[in-house]
């Protein structure tokens, strides 16, 4: 019983520690700044294809897609409370009065580049495209709003 009772107490310890460290701002948009690196790696290759810069290849387009699909989920949790600052940050401090609203624009952001990945393993070139128009769409619906000038 002792034994028990002190794992939890241990288990709570550690929880609270790592709670904290979660939140840190700083922590917070360096992981989040991270994401969209990744998803703008894997972006950009799409958007290549779409302009004929590069010749159309579904198998690549679809591998790409898969994985912006597989990193838009985790993007939320990269805006806690307090984040708006601490270290530089391009994400405008409107995100936090209206986050009802930003996670509108992640959750469709979310859906979008699911439903491109889907597609993508069609095949079907024009939905393909059609989809990638829509994803993009999301991007910049957020970015217009939320996301300062460069
Ligand atoms: C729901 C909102 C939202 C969506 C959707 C979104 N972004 Fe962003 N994006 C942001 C915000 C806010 C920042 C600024 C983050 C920061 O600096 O803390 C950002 C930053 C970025 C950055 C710069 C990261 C850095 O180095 O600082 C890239 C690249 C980027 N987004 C690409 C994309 C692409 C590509 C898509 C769509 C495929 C996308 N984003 C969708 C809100 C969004």
């Amino acid at each position: 019983m002792r034994v028990v009772k002190l794992s939890l107490a241990l288990a709570a310890t550690f929880s609270a520690a790592f709670a904290t460290a979660a939140v840190k701002p700083e922590a917070a948009i360096n992981y989040r700044q991270s994401v969209y690196n990744v998803i703008g790696w894997n972006f950009g290759p799409l958007a290549q294809m779409m302009k004929g810069k590069t010749p159309w290849d579904a198998a690549e387009f679809a591998r790409h897609a898969d994985r912006i699909a597989f990193l838009a989920p985790q993007l939320l949790e990269g805006f806690p409370e307090g984040s708006d600052k601490g270290a530089e940050t391009e994400a405008k401090p409107e995100i936090w009065k209206h986050m009802d609203d930003f996670k509108v624009k992640m959750d469709d952001f979310v859906k979008q580049s699911r439903l491109l990945a889907d597609v993508a393993k069609g095949g079907d070139e024009a939905k393909m495209k059609e989809q990638f128009k829509q994803t993009a769409g999301a991007c910049k619906a957020c970015h217009d709003k939320y996301r300062k000038e460069e």
